[in-house]
């Protein structure tokens, strides 16, 4: 096993290979959280649907390149990074060109390690750099999990919340012993928590007592507000700041940062 080393503070892996459980969401409003909260932010969206890069309001033509090209291009990642319109966070943006890009990676030397050696290329220092999975667990997720020091596994407070989740821990667990020692579960997060529900505090109850201290405090509740935001092009803070969804978003923020001893 040949380490690489990354000069960032964090590199956080958003997964779940269901999907619509809130990854994308939270990818672009926890970076989008901390980089308003002073940190420099770099976002890499790894999914071929390409939520995160245009939740953050880019389309077609707003960019040169992807992370496509990083994959399996071996473009230097640096070339890929585009700010965004919130102050210190940057975006490695995807596209749909990323759907080939498993079946391209399979005949590659070294194709689980493509994404963390294009970070340990990347000449400035991010403080948090946060990779948004696709719903898979496929060579990207592998590649994203190979990259980064901590996962973060975010679980929708609905029906069958926890069908997956043995997969996705095995998943680490083979990823930990085979490609990343240096993985560790840093956190679960309920989102899409509704008040009003037994079912949500049911999840809650069953999440926080199989994972105990790995559940982060903070809920994310279902809100339309939330679910609007991604068609502005906007995170919640700038598109409704005012919000409890905003408010829920820089909650998880401010407890991200106490458990990385950053408060
Ligand atoms: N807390 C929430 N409340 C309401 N809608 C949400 C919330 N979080 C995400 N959504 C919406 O649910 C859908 C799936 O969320 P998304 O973050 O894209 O999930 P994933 O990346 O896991 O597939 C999106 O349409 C998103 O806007
Ligand atoms: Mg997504």
């Amino acid at each position: 096993m040949d380490e690489i080393n990354h000069q960032h503070g964090v590199v956080v892996a958003i997964a779940n290979q269901k999907g619509g459980v809130g990854k994308s969401t939270t990818a672009i409003n926890l970076g989008a959280g901390l980089a308003m909260g002073g940190e420099r932010v770099l976002l890499i969206d790894t999914d071929p649907q390409a939520n995160a890069t245009s939740g953050l309001g880019f389309r077609r033509g707003d960019f040169g390149h992807t992370i496509y090209e990083v994959l399996v291009g071996d473009l230097p990642i640096e070339e890929a990074i585009e700010p965004t319109r919130v102050k210190d966070l940057f975006l490695v943006p995807s596209s749909i060109d990323l759907a080939g890009a498993e079946i391209e990676l399979v005949s590659r030397f070294s194709r689980e390690r493509q994404l963390a050696r294009g970070l340990a290329g990347a000449p400035s220092r991010y403080d948090t750099v946060i990779i948004d999975c696709p719903p898979s667990l496929g060579l990207i997720t592998v590649n994203a999990l190979s990259a980064a020091d901590e996962v973060l596994i975010p679980i929708q407070c609905e029906y069958y919340a926890l069908e997956g989740l043995t997969q996705l821990l095995k998943n680490i667990a083979l990823i930990q012993t085979n490609l990343n020692p240096r993985l560790k579960i840093e956190g679960v997060i309920l989102t899409m928590y509704s008040r009003r529900t037994r079912l949500s505090a049911d999840v809650v109850e069953q999440v926080r007592g199989h994972f105990g201290e790995v559940a982060y405090e903070t809920l994310i509740p279902r809100t339309v507000r939330l679910a609007e935001a991604p068609s502005y092009g906007e995170p919640i803070e700038a598109f409704d700041p005012g919000s409890k969804g905003a408010r829920a978003y820089r909650e998880l923020a401010a407890e991200f940062r106490r458990r990385h001893g950053r408060a």
